[in-house]
């Protein structure tokens, strides 16, 4: 049996002769009208699916940029981040979250994880300095950062946080929804995110009408009206023709997440017993974690990787390298030791397939492969 990592081509399957519409079918038919009607910039539909984030996510404004990174690298802009600032984020994320920070002219300063793959919050105030700008805490693999510290933190220093929410569409913390906890939050809508277009596209939420009106002028050229352009700003702006394919989807983004949820609970469950050899984060009930990814620690892990792999079970490691230490960041001298979770998780953190599309029995055979590599 083979157990796929990536689900696009069971969501984007178009229907055989006699068999009733598929998602995909309907967004061909959506984008027949819309390619006729030439409204590919800004046009009607990124409008009316932004309308549609900012009330899923409960921000007050949603803007739609070309991808997750623009959507932290405009957030800081944004919020006036640039040279000689700092902004400190987690050192156990994905490259674009420290990239974006660069892109802006600041510096990222990196923080331990905690257990649970996101910044330890106890790390925060050991890191400020008067160049601290902002705090862009990563809701890694879909779990919640300690939102209420960090604010915390942030209000009683006078910083900026901005959530890199780019892997937890539909995630929440103490019921309020990702992006709209801090200053902004930057989503992604990559394929293999729970909410995914067909090619790259971000979102920006804020609560804020001032920022939301930098934002605007940012995204396209600072351009105040057709001939008017207020500040220098940039081409990102999310594609119309990808909101026409999101909106066939935004309604549907809870459910595929429940299943997403239900699919890693079945993973904890059968796995739980294995304490010693398997290292399951602690799970929160204030956090809706969407599990982006299903990721644990376990023992031998490249010994496990390996024998999924060989048994057909897609398996992967995000990520095998700290981000401090990858060459893009030497000028930042982060050396061996600087951060210990961080390190061990590199080690051994594996990720299994897990995510709304995969059959029960699909599950079942990763959890038999999984126990039976430990001879459990
Ligand atoms: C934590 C995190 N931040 C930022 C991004 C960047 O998003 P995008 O690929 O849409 O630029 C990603 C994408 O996977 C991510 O996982």
């Amino acid at each position: 049996m083979k157990v796929p990592f990536s689900y696009l081509e069971r969501q984007f399957a178009v229907s055989g002769p006699g068999e009733s519409p598929t998602l995909t079918d309907t967004i061909f038919e959506d984008l027949k009208r819309f390619v006729v009607s030439g409204d590919f910039t800004l046009g009607k539909s990124l409008v009316e699916f932004e309308r549609k984030f900012a009330a899923h996510e409960g921000a007050k404004h949603a803007l739609g940029v070309n991808s997750g990174t623009d959507a932290l690298f405009l957030s800081l802009k944004g919020l006036g981040v640039g040279p000689g600032d700092e902004v400190i984020t987690c050192a156990e994320t994905f490259i674009a979250t420290a990239g974006s920070i660069a892109q802006s002219g600041a510096t990222p300063v990196f923080v331990d994880v905690n257990d649970e793959f996101t910044i330890d919050a106890d790390r925060i105030e050991a890191a400020i300095t008067p160049k601290t700008k902002a705090i862009m805490p990563v809701w890694f693999t879909g779990n919640a950062p300690d939102m209420d510290r960090i604010l915390e933190i942030a209000n009683a220093k006078g910083l900026k946080v901005i959530e890199d929410s780019c892997c937890a569409i539909d995630g929440a913390y103490k019921n309020r929804k990702a992006g709209s906890i801090g200053d902004a939050g930057g989503f992604s809508f990559h394929p293999l995110k729970n909410l995914n277009v067909w090619s790259d596209g971000g979102m920006i939420t804020t609560n804020s009408d001032e920022l939301a009106a930098k934002i605007a002028l940012l995204r396209n050229h600072g351009f105040k009206s057709r001939d008017e352009v207020e500040i220098f700003g940039y081409n990102s702006r999310m594609d119309t023709f990808q909101a026409v394919v999101a909106l066939r989807m935004i309604d549907d983004v809870a459910a595929v997440t429940d299943r997403r949820i239900a699919a890693a609970r079945r993973y904890d469950d059968a796995l739980r017993d294995l304490e010693g050899l398997i290292d399951i984060p602690r799970r929160s009930a204030h956090i809706r974690h969407v599990y982006h990814l299903y990721m644990l620690r376990v023992k031998d892990r490249d010994g496990l990787l390996r024998h999924l792999q060989e048994n057909g079970v897609e398996a992967k490691i995000h990520y095998p390298i700290p981000l401090p230490y990858q060459k893009a960041c030497a000028h930042l001298g982060c050396k061996k030791g600087d951060f210990p979770k961080t390190e061990r998780d590199c080690d051994s953190i594996v990720t299994l397939p897990s995510h709304a599309y995969l059959t029960e029995d699909e599950i079942s055979y990763a959890i038999e492969t999984l126990r039976g590599f430990y001879g459990k």
